[in-house]
């Protein structure tokens, strides 16, 4: 099938998700768009983010994509079950997947989950790694700091060294043994994270088992692509095109030659 793969999120965080799944499915089309406009969702009340993401599918659905990605936390918390219960194609959030990886990996069933506030207070990953394994002890802590850092291409400096720093501080005197890095934003900072964290503490981010995750969805439901191309993915952003194209070519390993400028009602 040769409709194209839907990745949102509410800015560039999601284009961690994309890259894995562009890397694991080399010959599907993505339509990526990030709402850096409206970004951060995190700090916003859960009806706000319901109706943005609810937004963004509409775009996406409408051109025509055989599978959506909610490459966001937040949006994944509000939104999920809801789009799942009432779209007609396979529809994969991060958090499930996230907490899965954890899971695979702890030894000692020690896990601290960072998010934003929203996916934070809505406890999704407890949740979704008690409905696994109730023995597992969760720590959570929320960081609102991390995702202005990321949008703001400040993930190099010494300023981020020193947010995540003090952030993150309260996870020195717990012994957990593996940290969710539960915003797809984070990524992006975790040679900081993991420079913190040591060599003793797992970092896992959900774009590699979500990539999984839609590959195992295409297959089932007799939707990947067979065929031989070089996929054209496209790019939206309702912000800056100029930093999607900035971004794009420092983080994929190929041009994203269609980025285009959008606007969402
Ligand atoms: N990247 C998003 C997430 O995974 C949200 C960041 C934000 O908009 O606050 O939660």
């Amino acid at each position: 099938m040769n409709r194209p793969i839907g990745i949102i999120d509410s800015g560039v965080g999601g284009m961690t998700v994309a890259r894995e799944v562009m890397r694991q499915l080399p010959k599907e089309e993505v339509l990526y768009l990030g709402d850096t406009l409206r970004c951060p969702y995190g700090p916003r009340p859960f009806d706000e983010v319901r109706s943005y993401t609810l937004n963004m599918i509409r775009y996406l659905y409408e051109k025509d994509i055989k599978l959506l990605v909610i490459a966001c936390n937040t949006a994944t918390a509000a939104v999920l079950k809801e789009v799942q219960a009432t779209l007609p194609i396979p529809v994969v959030g991060v958090i499930h997947p996230g907490a899965r990886a954890a899971l695979k990996i702890t030894k000692r069933r020690e896990i601290a989950v960072i998010g934003t506030e929203g996916t934070i207070q809505s406890q999704a990953y407890a949740q979704a790694l008690h409905n696994i394994d109730e023995r597992v002890n969760v720590h959570s802590l929320a960081c609102p700091e991390f995702v202005p850092l990321v949008e703001n291409g400040a993930v190099n400096t010494h300023e981020a060294l020193q947010v995540v720093y003090e952030r993150l501080a309260p996870l020195r005197d717990l012994s957990i043994d593996t940290l969710i890095l539960g915003c797809t934003h984070y990524p992006l900072l975790s040679p900081i994270i993991k420079k913190f964290m040591g060599n003793n503490v797992s970092i896992i981010s959900s774009g590699t088992e979500t990539a999984r995750e839609v590959s195992t969805l295409l297959h089932y439901s007799n939707r990947s692509y067979t065929g031989d191309r070089t996929p054209r993915h496209r790019f939206y952003t309702t912000g800056s095109s100029e930093m999607f194209n900035r971004l794009t070519s420092e983080w994929f390993n190929q041009d994203i030659e269609h980025i285009e400028h959008i606007h969402l009602d």
